[in-house]
């Protein structure tokens, strides 16, 4: 065993204690209000508003802790409010014609006494795209991309018990990022963390295994180390004495290492603790056998554990070789890769989790073994995915800039990112115009130096699309050249640079309409026999041909796995999303699919057939039938009449002209004269019904899972009619929502929300998603004039919720008072005080008394403009307790008294009325006393 000194155990007993971690992550996600479009700002003017607006806490309008957002919308995150409106032709068609423009969000936020000392962290995984956070009235952050994550400590600012808290967030989408769309809002999660004072930060863990030797011979001996890094924030008051200990868990929860150090943390600092595990012949990570294990880091203090954070972990090695691609595991590995964007239809880029596992899973059946997160990070929930289900992943920065907030920018995705098995090559740019210049030269060094401070374990790469020969460019800063089309240039570039690995960042962007069989500039439609490649691209089989062909490509990925909204290319409106895609916006398989099936699954006969045979009225005229498919040779038949045999070529695959006639085409795939596979395609019938498929047979009632369903139409003989164009209306009954709909047809404007959809081609797909705390059976029924309905029963599972925070709602308050000095003769309380005087009197909020240096009365000064009821109905401040006696003067007018001196309520009422009303109120204190609000101030409706 190595390294004695660090308490190293290498331990194989069960995980009997369960940690009893005081750390909480709740999710934030609910109960959220929403208002769409800009609230400006009251105009700042005049002494005493243009101080107040400068201070800290005084945030004004939709910012302020008390707004009238009594009209607000609730709803829940992840929210997308640009895929809640309809199409707009003279909206950005990059932005698939969707309206962006500026939002506002507010939530209210009760703490628990008990949390008072706690370090308080709120964290936005994605905000788009830029946004403004306040705090209890202070502005606590500015985010400048809608890709990355960001926390705010909430520890200074928190109030708790009756006092609350008020989260406001503007959101300004007018701004991009990208030339796709990007959905606008807060569209991933929300999280509010409670930890000790000393505690471990966020993604404050990194250990990465590296393997140290071959393969360990002897049982002792290590040829694996994980060398653990844990961050360590101490908001307390005091310096701390901790110990940090890590382990490593295998799959069954057995602890399989163990090791310890101690660490001394000042306050309000930052502290690294190093430590190493060692192991040896752990069961590595691939994407076939994603073995996951889990790295538990745990701080102790006195024996006490005080915080505790786990992530998964997995053992694999990468390298690139110049001359024969990518290793992973050391055994040769072509990388089958797609690039995606992050949206899905129905629900835009405000994507539920388990959409993730859907799309992967996807990806997977059809032989991918990486994705490209183009040209951005992903949610940590689809990296989670990827560790889990086994596909590797290249992690892109969005903004190519070298400047201290892009650095950070950077340094946060990798921080973030580092510890998962799935992520090999980190990207610091798409195609940029520097690419080629020595300006980019140098800003890529230094975003590849700042990735190497933070990881050594993973090459850096660059999307690059030019310059490659220029003298001076971003090639010789990077470890993988990643090219962007540009194919033929692969042989001259690997001659002048024979020592650097290259891999295909993008290729092919050909145009593909799913169930479409002609490139048709009118319709807007792309021909699915591959034949319609941007000027850029090429087909997709002749994308793969180029890398497949050169040992020394590593692999490339298609320009795209999925359709996404926007970039209609070539098209424009009434085209509103791309048809790149391989599978189209729904995750319904194109004709590309099996193109790429064939040629990257060797586990599996493959055989597609296209077209359909539904060509009535073209009797006898040639249609062009291709079969995909990795067998060697394809027999084809035409109602039972062989059309002969035919050699795959598994790149181009195999076609046939076919005269027309109803019936049946059959393909029969052969391998060393033996039928491997079959598959015919039937003339159909016209749609006498519909049919609903669930991709899974249960879903659970967490408020988080969706299901996708399809629809499709049948005929008399329930076969599925691939040309059915009907509208569908669906209604659901039981404990599920719908909350998304397609259809796959970039043309099509039908809201993607609601409960009505057309099938195009054939299909359309409903997403419904469980209700949380709730179970039992969801009824789904599709329904569409003149043929039979379609009803689908699946049951919700009763499911453990995530640990959530309780929404909270507040009515209106008074919380900002001032008091004027002490009067020795009862004063008027309507006494001015000059706009310019920003001192004589103090800031007073209720729940803390004041006492007076001199003379027994004081005025106290607010204002106070009613929401909305009130506005209509007039109301009643209610004072929950003061003390001293009291006159409550409302706009010069006396409204309510107080005579005696004990503590104790009062209610004053005021009248109804749009204007702000100015409020006064004289106390008086009993022989020096304290005076004031021992307790909050809050406005009641009008009985
Ligand atoms: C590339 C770009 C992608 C997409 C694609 C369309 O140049 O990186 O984001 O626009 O073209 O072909």
């Amino acid at each position: 065993m190595k390294k004695v000194f660090l308490l190293l155990l290498a331990l194989s007993t069960p995980l009997v204690q369960a940690f009893d971690s005081p750390r909480e992550k709740l999710s934030l996600d609910r109960g959220w209000l929403f208002h769409l479009g800009d609230i400006p700002f009251p105009v700042v003017k005049g002494h005493q508003t243009s101080y107040l607006n400068a201070k800290a806490g005084s945030a004004t309008g939709a910012a302020a802790p008390i707004y009238d957002d009594t009209d607000w919308r609730e709803l829940d995150l992840p929210h997308d409010w640009a895929s809640e409106a309809p199409f707009d032709p003279k909206a950005n068609l990059a932005q698939g014609y969707r309206p962006r423009g500026i939002g506002w969000y507010r939530r209210y936020l009760h703490l628990d006494p008990a949390d008072r000392g706690k370090h308080l962290e709120l964290q936005f995984d994605g905000v788009s795209t830029h946004c403004t956070v306040w705090i209890n009235g202070t502005l606590v952050h500015r985010n400048w991309c809608g890709y990355t994550s960001f926390t705010i400590d909430l520890t200074p600012l928190a109030r708790f018990g009756d006092e609350y808290n008020t989260i406001a967030v503007r959101v300004d989408a007018d701004a991009q990022e990208g030339w796709w769309y990007e959905g606008a809002g807060i569209y991933r999660h929300t999280w509010l963390t409670k930890r000790s004072p000393v505690h471990i930060a966020t993604d404050g863990v990194f250990a990465q295994p590296v393997r140290t030797a071959q393969k360990s011979i002897l049982p002792w001996q290590s040829d694996w180390k994980i060398p653990v890094e844990v961050t360590l924030q101490n908001s307390g008051q005091q310096t701390e004495k901790v110990q940090v200990e890590t382990s490593l868990l295998d799959a069954e929860g057995h602890v399989a290492i163990q090791t310890s150090v101690d660490c001394e943390i000042d306050p309000l600092n930052e502290t690294i603790a190093t430590l190493s595990m060692f192991t040896n012949n752990p069961k590595l990570w691939s994407v076939d056998t994603p073995n996951l294990y889990q790295v538990r880091t745990v701080l102790r203090k006195s024996g006490k554990i005080v915080d505790e954070s786990v992530h998964f972990c997995g053992f694999r090695t990468l390298r690139f070789d110049a001359e024969t691609g990518f290793y992973l595991n050391d055994q040769p590995f072509k990388i089958h890769g797609v690039c995606n964007h992050q949206d899905h239809a129905g629900v835009g880029v405000a994507m539920p989790d388990s959409m993730w596992d859907f799309r992967l899973r996807l990806l997977k059946e059809m032989g991918v073994n990486a994705v490209r997160c183009s040209h951005h990070p992903p949610a940590a929930e689809f990296l989670e995915a990827c560790d889990r289900l086994g596909m590797l992943v290249m992690d892109e920065a969005r903004n190519f800039n070298a400047s201290p907030e892009y650095i950070r920018q950077l340094e946060w995705m990798i921080r973030r990112d580092r510890n998962h098995p799935s992520v090999f090559l980190w990207s610091v740019f798409n195609e940029e115009p520097f690419q080629g210049t020595e300006v980019g030269y140098e800003m890529t060094r230094r975003m590849a130096a700042a990735v190497k401070r933070l990881d050594t374990t993973r090459p850096v790469t660059a999307a690059m699309s030019g310059g490659f020969f220029n003298p001076i460019n971003v090639s010789s800063a990077v470890d993988v050249m990643g090219f962007n089309y540009h194919q033929q240039d692969y042989d001259a570039f690997h001659r002048q640079h024979p020592t650097l690995p290259i891999l295909s960042s993008e290729d092919t962007s050909c145009f593909i309409t799913r169930g479409e069989y002609r490139n048709d500039k009118e319709k807007q439609t792309g021909d699915s026999g591959d034949t319609y490649a941007a000027r850029w691209g090429a087909t997709h089989r002749n994308a793969w041909k180029a890398i497949a062909t050169r040992p020394f490509i590593a692999g490339g990925f298609v320009w795209t796995g999925f359709d996404y909204h926007g970039e209609p290319t070539p098209f424009e409106w009434p085209s509103t999303s791309s048809s790149f895609g391989i599978l189209d916006l729904c995750g319904f398989p194109k004709s590309a699919f099996y193109i790429h099936q064939a040629q990257w699954r060797n586990d599996l006969p493959v055989l597609e057939l296209i077209p359909h045979w539904n060509w009535s009225g073209m009797e006898n005229q040639p249609i062009r039938v291709m079969a995909l498919s990795n067998a060697e040779k394809i027999e084809l038949f035409l109602n039972t009449t062989s059309l002969g045999e035919k050699t795959v070529d598994p790149y181009e695959m195999v076609e046939w002209q076919v005269p027309y006639q109803p019936g049946t085409i059959e393909a029969v795939g052969k391998k060393n004269g033996k039928e491997v596979s079959r598959k015919r395609v039937e003339t159909t019938g016209s749609p006498v019904s519909l049919e609903l498929i669930a991709d899974r047979p249960q879903i659970f009632g967490d408020g988080q899972d969706a299901l996708p369903i399809t629809v499709r139409a049948l005929d008399e003989k329930k076969r599925p009619v691939p040309t059915a164009m009907l509208p569908v209306t669906f209604s659901l009954q039981g404990p599920a929502d719908i909350i998304g709909l397609g259809n796959g047809d970039p043309r099509c404007h039908e809201p993607e929300k609601g409960n009505q959809r057309s099938l195009f081609n054939g299909l359309a797909q409903v997403i419904v998603q469980g209700q949380a705390g709730r179970s039992g059976l969801l009824i789904l029924r599709a329904e569409s004039k003149g043929v039979q309905s379609a009803e689908l029963k699946i049951p919700v599972i009763p499911a453990q919720e995530k640990p959530f925070v309780a929404k909270a709602r507040f009515g209106q308050r008074i919380d900002r008072w001032k008091a004027s000095p002490g009067f020795s003769v009862k004063p008027n309380p309507l006494l001015q005080i000059p706009d310019n005087d920003m001192n004589s009197w103090s800031s007073v909020t209720p729940g803390k008394m004041i006492s007076l240096t001199q003379g027994s009365w004081s005025i106290f000064s607010a204002k106070m403009k009613p929401f909305m009821p009130q506005q209509k109905n007039g109301g009643v401040i209610h004072f929950q307790c003061i003390e001293g006696k009291a006159e409550v003067w409302i706009d010069g007018k006396l409204s309510a008294t107080k005579d005696d001196f004990s503590p104790g309520p009062l209610l004053a009422p005021f009248s109804p009325g749009t204007e702000e009303r100015k409020i006064r109120i004289l106390m008086e204190s009993n022989k020096g006393k304290p005076i004031g609000f021992s307790s909050i101030i809050c406005i009641q409706p009008r009985n």
